[in-house]
Formats: C-alpha cells, sequence, structure tokens
C-alpha cells in the first residue's frame, strides 16, 4: 500500500529512535564490516563532517553573492586540491556532489571545446581502458558519444600501445584511472599522456578515488607513480573528497589545467523570467553542507593527518594481501599500491567464499573479471583485519570441503 503523508506531526525523539532502527539491517559499516560505500576514518573525523555538514545545511552554494561563507569555503577546498594534484598556475576546478558528476563535467567540457574550435562530434568517442569507471558510460549516454572500451594489458592496467591503434578521427579523450575501481591500480599516466600529447587528444585522469589518496602515500614514501598535472599531457582530473577524502557525501572536485577548458562547462542562460542564471556544474541547488563538510576535514586531518590514514590503510592491504597469499590456493591480482585490492583463486570459486564471508556479516565487492573478491579499505580496517582473515580462513575451508560454487551470485552495484 502506498505511503500517505501523516496528517498530523510526530516528535523528532520517536522519528529518531524509528530510524535508528531503520538502520538496523544495514551493512555494518560502523563496526568495518563493509569494504565499499563507505571511507570510515573514525569517530572523531566522523563528527568533524557530521557537525560541519549540519552547520550549513540550509545554505545554498547556488548563491555565492548570498553566501560569502560557501564561496570562501569551495575556493579553499579547491585551491588545496590544486596543490596537491601540482597544478600549475592558471588551472582551476569546481566542486561537484560526486565522481559521476566530476566526469560529466570533464566529458562536457572537451566535447564543447571541441564544437567551439569548429569540431563535429556527432560520433565522438571517449577511449577508455575496459577498467574505467561507468560513469564515462554515463556521460557519454547524456551528452551523445560513444565510450570505446580498450582491453586492459597482462597487467591489468591500460593498454597504451592499444589504446594508440583505437585512436582515430572522431576521438575526443583519452582515460586513464589513478587508481581503476575493479583492480585499484595506476594506469600508466606518463605513456598516456605521450600519446595524448603526440595525438593532441584531451587526457582525462580519474583519480575518484586516488585523488586525495596517492599524494599523501607518496609522501609516506609508496612508490607510486606520478599521476597528476605534473605529467604534461593531463588536461582535467576528477578527485572525489567523499571517498578517501573522508568528507560527507555529496563531494567531489573536476579540477582543469586552464580557465578556457573549464568555461566549457559552465552553463548561463538569462531567457526567462528571472533574468540571469549562471551554473558552473550540472547541478543547480548545491548543498552548502558538503562543501562546508569539506573544508573542516581537510584543515582537521591536514597533511599529517591524511598521511596518518593512508598509512593505517596500505599497512592493513599490505598485511591482508600477505596473509591471503600465504592461504592455500588463494592469490591476489596485480601489483596494487594504494589502499583498494581484490584476490581469488584458480582452485576455489571466489564469489563461494564471499558468500561465504557474507554469511559471517562481511559486506565487500565483486569483480567478474577475473572472479574475484573486492576490499577497498578504510583506516577503520587496521582493527578488524585479523577478524576478517580468520573469518577468511573459515570460509576458504568450507568452500574447499564443499567444492561450493556460487552461480547466482553477481557483481552488481545497484
Ligand atoms: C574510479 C572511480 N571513478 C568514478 C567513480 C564515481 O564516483 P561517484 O560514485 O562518487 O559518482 C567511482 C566510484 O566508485 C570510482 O571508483
Amino acid at each position: 500500500m502506498r505511503k500517505e503523508l501523516p496528517a498530523t506531526g510526530t516528535d523528532w525523539d520517536s522519528l529518531q529512535a524509528e530510524m535508528i532502527e531503520f538502520g538496523k539491517g544495514d551493512a555494518d559499516w560502523r563496526r568495518a564490516r563493509t569494504a565499499v560505500y563507505v571511507f570510515n576514518a573514525g569517530e572523531d573525523v566522523l563528527r568533524v563532517a557530521k557537525e560541519a555538514y549540519a552547520l550549513y545545511s540550509s545554505e545554498n552554494a547556488l548563491g555565492p553573492a548570498a553566501f560569502p561563507s560557501l564561496k570562501r569555503m569551495e575556493g579553499e577546498v579547491l585551491d588545496m586540491g590544486l596543490s596537491l594534484l601540482n597544478a600549475p598556475e592558471g588551472a582551476v576546478g569546481n566542486m561537484t556532489s560526486g565522481g559521476t558528476e566530476s566526469i560529466l563535467m570533464a566529458v562536457k567540457a572537451c566535447r564543447n571545446q571541441a564544437r567551439a574550435a569548429g569540431r563535429d562530434t556527432a560520433g565522438g568517442e571517449i577511449l577508455v581502458p575496459h577498467s574505467a569507471h561507468p560513469a564515462f558510460d554515463k556521460a557519454a549516454w547524456y551528452l551523445d558519444l560513444r565510450v570505446v572500451r580498450v582491453p586492459v594489458s597482462e597487467a591489468l592496467t591500460a593498454d597504451v600501445p592499444a589504446m594508440a591503434d583505437a585512436i582515430n578521427e572522431r576521438t575526443l579523450m583519452l582515460v586513464g584511472s589513478a587508481p581503476c575501481f575493479p583492480y585499484g591500480l595506476i594506469d600508466p599516466i606518463g605513456a598516456l599522456s605521450d600519446l595524448a600529447l603526440e595525438r593532441d587528444v584531451w587526457l582525462h585522469v580519474d583519480a575518484c578515488v586516488g585523488g586525495y589518496f596517492t599524494p599523501f602515500a607518496r609522501m609516506n614514501g609508496i612508490p607510486a607513480p606520478e599521476f597528476d598535472f605534473s605529467i604534461p599531457g593531463v588536461r582535467s582530473i576528477s578527485a572525489d573528497l567523499h571517498k578517501y577524502g573522508y568528507t560527507a557525501k555529496g563531494a567531489s572536485t573536476i579540477f582543469h589545467r586552464s580557465e578556457e577548458q573549464r568555461e566549457h562547462h559552465v552553463f548561463t542562460f538569462d531567457g526567462w523570467p528571472s533574468g540571469g542564471m549562471s551554473t558552473p556544474t550540472f547541478a543547480g541547488t548545491r548543498p552548502g553542507g558538503a562543501i562546508a563538510a569539506a573544508w573542516a576535514v581537510m584543515h582537521y586531518l591536514g597533511v599529517e593527518g591524511y598521511c596518518e590514514k593512508v598509512r593505517m590503510v596500505t599497512d592493513t592491504r599490505e598485511k591482508l594481501m600477505r596473509e591471503i597469499r600465504a592461504i592455500p590456493g588463494m592469490r591476489t591480482f596485480g601489483e596494487p599500491q594504494l589502499g583498494l585490492f581484490t584476490y581469488g583463486s584458480d582452485e576455489l570459486d571466489p564469489f563461494a567464499v564471499w558468500r561465504q564471508l557474507a554469511k559471517r556479516g562481511w559486506f565487500t565487492g565483486l569483480v567478474t573479471e577475473p572472479r574475484a573478491v573486492h576490499l577497498m579499505l578504510s583506516p577503520a580496517h587496521a582493527q578488524v583485519a585479523d577478524d576478517y582473515l580468520s573469518d577468511l580462513r573459515e570460509a576458504v575451508e568450507a568452500v574447499r570441503a564443499r567444492g561450493e560454487r556460487a552461480e547466482g551470485t553477481k557483481a552488481t552495484y545497484a
């Protein structure tokens, strides 16, 4: 039966209790039992994000003249992001609602710049490694373009010679991920940059997962390759604050090497009765809370805090990878250096192992090519790594004993 708006109101205490009850069936992320969707950097960081969000939850970044507070905080968040990503003088950015919107803006800027230069963009192509996020396909769908997915190399990263072969007169954009979502691996951005410069194609780096992680990993001495504006062919970068920036949901950044590029995603209009309106991104109203939370968490953690959180994550990933490889029959894939990795087996069905772990309360991702379990780690996982490993050893034994396969389990994010 369809729910009706109640005829009379209910007091907040009762509503709050009811809502907490709703959440009891959710994935248990507070106890670090999930390794997807939520980035848990500890109670103190969560509190800063939540309280900062609440302080500005009614303010609207559609109106910077009305809210110079938001304009200032957004500008400072963007400046901090530009510095971390080694952006040159003149580089600019915007905050968006998430990685998907940031990618949409990059693709739109690229397409519209080509149009402004007199190119016919009908049937225009975005060339991505097969491991790139579906946000590019979504952007292409909205913008009437086409994504061409190029198989990855044996190392599970972008196959640059194959991408070079796939470039043609319709190609508008090349994409590299830093890292990609399925395997947590950084594509060879330097080689993609050489190709982009040689063929005069826009290179976008999707650093939605790594943009606020890799710079600190590098500061900690992890030999992750360069992926940012220090590489000359990189024209735009998407980097999510609501992932490893540990800020509240609804916060990402899109950066451009120059203002000229960014102008192509700004929408302006004045042919209606209320006069001129200009929006820098897809959204109209933009939540002040997401900007405030980003500003507050970045200041709360600082470089020192982020480096510490990153160290917790990379130490936990190394420990998990080492211990998983030591379980007979189990293996990991590629050489991930950040906070995300996949593992599977040549003997057992990883989806069956995943299902056994799910029965023990662990909610994590899956990968289909190859069949694998996907773990995107947070600092909070440092405390539960041993519990996970002991449940995994049991899960592996159970799957081996029963020769179990999980035909029906699909890696869906729906
Ligand atoms: C590499 C990558 N790019 C883009 C996105 C899309 O981000 P969002 O879900 O914030 O729209 C994700 C999300 O996981 C991602 O992993």
